[in-house]
């Protein structure tokens, strides 16, 4: 269900410059659903991910009253791609359960973002 939601995001995404072509699809512990898609610009640094504009909707959506169940990417190449280090990062700021899904060497895999980014940064 998750990847079927991240699927259709992906079709919104603004990616002419790799044509990598990313959508998320997030559900809170509440049950509640937000996508986003990657967005890149002419100044490849300014570039977001798929995972960090879901995340970003999300907030927006809840006044920062969320906490992540699962997380779940997917590409249009339909190559692996796990969440990099910024969004892993981000991810875990709000969840540290939080169950990652996306396409390994063969198949979709699922992880939990405690397993994904061992160490998290953390102020408090
Ligand atoms: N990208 C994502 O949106 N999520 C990932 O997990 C990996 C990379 C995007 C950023 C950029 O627009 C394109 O994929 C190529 O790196």
């Amino acid at each position: 269900m998750l990847l079927g939601t991240a699927t259709a995001a992906l079709q919104n995404s603004y990616a002419p410059y790799s044509n990598f072509h990313v959508g998320a699809a997030l559900l809170t512990e509440t049950g509640h659903l937000f996508t986003g898609c990657n967005v890149e610009n002419a100044s490849y640094g300014l570039t977001i991910c798929a995972e960090r504009a879901a995340i970003f909707n999300a907030v927006h959506q809840t006044q920062g009253k969320l906490v992540l169940r699962a997380l779940a990417v997917v590409n249009g190449n339909q190559v692996p791609c796990s969440p990099c280090g910024a969004c892993r990062q981000v991810i875990a700021e709000f969840g540290q359960n939080t169950v990652i899904i996306f396409r390994g060497q063969k198949d979709y895999m699922e992880m939990s973002i405690a397993d994904a980014l061992p160490q998290t940064f953390r102020l408090f």
